[in-house]
C-alpha cells in the first residue's frame, strides 16, 4: 500500500536537546514523529502536553503523530490541533464520546486516529473505522517505553488488513511498543504501515549516523 515508515517516539529522546534530537531523526529517515501524551490518570505516567508540541512543531518538517493517553480527550482536542498535531489519536477506553472526538478532529482539519489497550477487543473500535485515517495497535500496555512486545497483538493487525479492504477510509495501520530489529519483521509481515519505535531508535550515540543505522535496521 504505502511506503514503510518509522515514527520515532520522542519519549526516548534526550529532552535537554529535543530540537537537535528531532533534527537528527528527521535526517536519519524518520517518516513521522511520535509524541506520547500521558496524564498520570489514564496511564500511570506523566509526560508532556501542548507547550512541548508547540515548540516542537516549527522544528519538525515531518508530520507530528500525537498519541493521547489521557482521560476525556475531548477537553483538549482544539488545543492539541492548534499546537501542531497532524495526526491525533485517542484511546477508545478514554471517553464516552469516541465518535464526537473523531468527528471534531476531522472538522478541525486534523487526521483522526483510534487506538486501544492490548486487553481491549478489536471489536470495540470496528464501528469507528470509517471515521479514522489511522489505527494504532498497542503492542505493550500504554504508559512506558522500553517494554517487551506482545506478539499476540499482531492478530489485530492481520484482522485490520482484512477489514480495510472494504472500509470506506483506507486508514493506515501503526503499531506501538517493543518494536526492535526482530519484532519489526513480524510487524511488517502482519501488514503494518508505520512502526513506532522509541528505545530502538534513540539507543546509542546521539548522531545522525547512528540513528540512521537504527532506523534502517527496522525497515
Ligand atoms: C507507550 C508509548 C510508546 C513508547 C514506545 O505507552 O505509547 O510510544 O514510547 O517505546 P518503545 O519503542 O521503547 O517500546
Ligand atoms: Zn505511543
Amino acid at each position: 500500500m504505502n511506503k514503510k515508515m518509522i515514527s520515532p517516539s520522542i519519549l526516548s529522546a534526550d529532552f535537554s536537546e529535543l530540537g537537535l534530537e528531532i533534527e537528527r531523526v528527521e535526517k536519519s529517515g524518520a517518516g513521522w514523529l511520535h509524541v506520547d501524551v500521558m496524564d498520570g490518570n489514564f496511564v500511570p505516567n506523566l509526560t508532556l502536553g501542548m507547550p512541548v508540541i508547540k515548540s516542537v512543531k516549527p522544528r519538525s518538517k515531518i508530520p507530528l503523530d500525537v498519541h493521547l493517553m489521557i482521560e476525556r480527550p475531548e477537553r483538549y482536542i482544539e488545543e492539541f490541533i492548534s499546537a501542531g498535531a497532524d495526526y491525533l489519536t485517542i484511546h477508545v477506553e478514554s471517553t464516552t464520546d469516541v465518535e464526537g472526538c473523531l468527528k471534531k478532529i476531522r472538522n478541525l482539519k486534523c487526521k483522526p486516529g483510534i487506538t486501544l489497550r492490548p486487553k481491549t477487543d478489536l471489536k470495540e473500535i470496528e464501528k469507528y473505522l470509517p471515521l479514522v485515517d489511522l489505527v494504532l495497535i498497542m503492542s505493550v500496555e500504554p504508559g512506558f517505553g522500553g517494554q517487551s512486545f506482545m506478539d499476540e497483538q499482531l492478530e489485530k493487525v492481520k484482522r485490520l488488513v482484512e477489514i480495510r479492504k472494504t472500509n470506506p477510509t483506507k486508514f493506515l495501520i501503526e503499531i506501538d511498543g517493543g518494536v526492535n530489529i526482530e519484532t519489526a519483521k513480524l510487524c511488517w509481515a502482519a501488514g503494518c504501515d508505520v512502526l513506532v519505535a522509541g528505545s530502538a531508535v534513540f539507543k546509542g550515540e546521539k548522531t545522525i549516523a547512528n540513528y540512521t543505522k537504527n532506523i534502517e535496521s527496522l525497515l
